[in-house]
């Protein structure tokens, strides 16, 4: 009996002096998350919901989606800078998000199903044009600002 608790003792005193290691290595990253990262995940789950609201033929969750990724679109105005493919596509992407909330009134189920594809296009050329042409690069007064991939001659 008295070994089992000095085994039991022992293990406790080791997983003890363990614990922080263990739990330092699944520690999430520390970058602190900027405001941009929340409001593009609040924009994620947004059309999440449009989905969501088109599979379930829920029009008022389509509707209100539609206008909070139009608002999140407009709020997002982060230090950047402007071009005019780039303002392409925010402005073809808030078209989008009214015609989307328009048909949800009208109850048009087709009409919105087709508008969600395209703006989803929307989303991924505006991140292919981002990724491809130009870079995040840290501003030196601490925010950020775009560069282009290739210099120019
Ligand atoms: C007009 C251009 C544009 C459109 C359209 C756009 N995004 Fe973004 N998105 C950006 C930019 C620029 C960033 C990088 C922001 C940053 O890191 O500061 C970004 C970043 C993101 C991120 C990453 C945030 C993080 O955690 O780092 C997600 C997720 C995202 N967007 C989702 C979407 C979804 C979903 C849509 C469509 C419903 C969409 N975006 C449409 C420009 C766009």
């Amino acid at each position: 009996m008295k070994k089992r608790l000095w085994m039991a003792g022992i293990t406790l005193v080791t997983g003890l002096a363990i614990a922080p290691f263990l739990t330092k290595a699944a520690d999430p990253p520390t970058a602190p998350i900027k405001e941009t990262q929340v409001l593009m995940r609040a924009k994620l789950s947004s059309s999440q919901n449009v989905l969501e609201g088109l599979l379930s033929e829920d029009f008022r969750l389509i509707g209100h989606a539609a206008k909070q990724m139009k608002r999140i679109s407009e709020a997002a105005e982060w230090p950047r800078a402007r071009d005019a493919v780039y303002e392409h596509y925010a402005t073809e992407f808030r078209r989008q998000c009214s015609k989307l909330e328009h048909l949800a009134s009208q109850r048009n189920h087709e009409g919105a199903s087709f508008t969600y594809l395209q703006m989803t296009t929307t989303c991924i050329d505006c991140h292919n044009y981002i990724r491809e042409g130009w870079r995040m690069a840290d501003a030196p007064d601490g925010g950020v600002q775009l560069i282009p991939a290739e210099l120019p001659n």
